[in-house]
C-alpha cells in the first residue's frame, strides 16, 4: 500500500506511513509562472496495489490539489481519499435562494473507491459523494489527552447543541463530565446562556467544538464561562482553522490553553489523528 500526502497534510500522512510502515512516495508541488498548480508523483509506485491520498482541503488550492493527486494516481488499483479537514463543509445548505451547496459541489468533484473524513461538519456531506464515505471520530482522543492532562474536576462543556455529541463522544469511558450551553430567552430583551445542567463555578472547563475558525464563537463562550466563575477554561477543537487573529481572540477572553488536533498542522495540534486513520486503512 502506498500512502501519498498532498502539500496540506504532509506531516500526518508521514505519521499514518510511520505507523503502518508503508510506502511514502515523494512528491512536488510547484506553481506555473501564471499562478496555475503542478503536482507530480515523483517516485514510482505500485499500481497493483491500493493508494491513499491524504490531503485537507483548507483553502481552495489544496482542494486543486487532491483532484491532481486523484488523476496522478487513477491507475492505483483502488484511491482512497482521506481529507482530515474539509473546506466549504460549512456551506452544507442553500441558506439563500440562489447559492450553490458548496459542500456538495466539492464531494462530487471528488472521484475515488473510497473516502474518509475526520469530523465532518455535517454527516449529510458524507451522502454526495459517489463513493463509499465514512466519517472517523477523532475526539475520544481529545477526551484521552485531557484526561492526561490530570485537571481537577473537569468539565467538557459544548458550545451549542451540535457540538454535544462531541463533547458526549469526548467524555465517553473517561468519567469526566459533560454539558451545553442552553440559550433561555427570559424576556423580549434579554437571554440567558449557561450550561443546562452543570454548575462551572470553581471547575476548570474545556470548551470543545469542531472547529474554531475566526474564534468568535469559542471567545464568547470563553468569557461567558469564565464570568459564571469557571476556574481555568481551555478550548479544545478537531479542526484549528484558526483564521486572521483568532489565537489572540482566544487569549484575550482568558483562555488557559489550546488543544487541537494535527488535520490541520497548527502549533496547537497536540492531539494526532494518525492512529484513527491507519486503523482504518490497515483494515481496508
Ligand atoms: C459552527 O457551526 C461550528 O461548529 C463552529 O462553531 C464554527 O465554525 C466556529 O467558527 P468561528 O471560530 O468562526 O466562530
Amino acid at each position: 500500500m502506498n500512502i501519498i500526502g498532498g502539500p496540506a497534510s504532509q506531516l500526518l500522512a508521514g505519521r499514518v506511513s510511520e505507523i503502518l510502515e508503508y510506502n511514502l512516495p515523494i512528491s512536488e508541488y510547484r506553481r506555473f509562472p501564471d499562478g496555475e498548480l503542478y503536482t507530480r508523483v515523483l517516485d514510482d509506485f505500485d499500481v497493483t496495489h491500493d493508494i491513499t491520498i491524504i490531503q485537507s482541503t483548507v483553502s481552495d488550492s489544496d482542494f486543486i490539489s487532491l483532484l491532481q493527486l486523484i488523476d496522478a494516481c487513477s491507475e492505483a488499483a483502488r484511491i482512497n481519499v482521506v481529507i482530515p479537514y474539509m473546506g466549504y463543509a460549512r456551506q452544507d445548505k442553500r441558506f439563500k435562494r440562489g447559492e450553490p451547496i458548496s459542500a456538495r459541489a466539492m464531494a462530487r468533484a471528488i472521484k475515488a473507491d473510497r473516502v474518509f473524513t475526520i469530523n465532518i461538519h455535517s454527516q449529510s456531506i458524507l451522502d454526495y459523494f459517489d463513493a463509499e464515505a465514512v466519517n472517523l471520530d477523532a475526539t475520544p482522543m481529545i477526551g484521552e489527552y485531557i484526561k492526561n492532562l490530570k485537571f481537577k474536576n473537569p468539565l467538557i462543556i459544548a458550545p451549542d447543541d451540535g457540538a454535544i455529541p462531541l463533547a458526549r463522544s469526548a467524555a465517553s469511558n473517561l468519567g469526566i463530565d459533560y454539558d451545553f450551553l442552553e440559550k433561555t430567552r427570559i424576556s423580549g430583551e434579554a437571554v440567558s446562556i449557561k450550561p443546562k445542567s452543570i454548575e462551572v463555578r470553581g471547575r476548570d472547563v474545556i470548551i470543545i467544538d469542531d472547529i474554531i475558525s475566526t474564534g468568535g464563537t469559542m471567545a464568547e463562550t470563553i468569557s461567558l464561562l469564565r464570568s459564571q466563575g469557571a476556574r481555568e477554561v481551555f478550548a479544545a477543537c478537531v479542526h484549528p482553522v484558526l483564521s486572521n487573529s483568532a489565537i489572540l481572540k482566544l487569549f484575550k477572553a482568558g483562555v488557559r490553553g489550546i488543544i487541537a488536533t494535527d488535520t490541520l498542522d497548527k502549533g496547537v495540534s497536540v492531539v494526532s489523528v494518525a492512529p484513527v486513520i491507519a486503523s482504518v486503512i490497515k483494515n481496508i
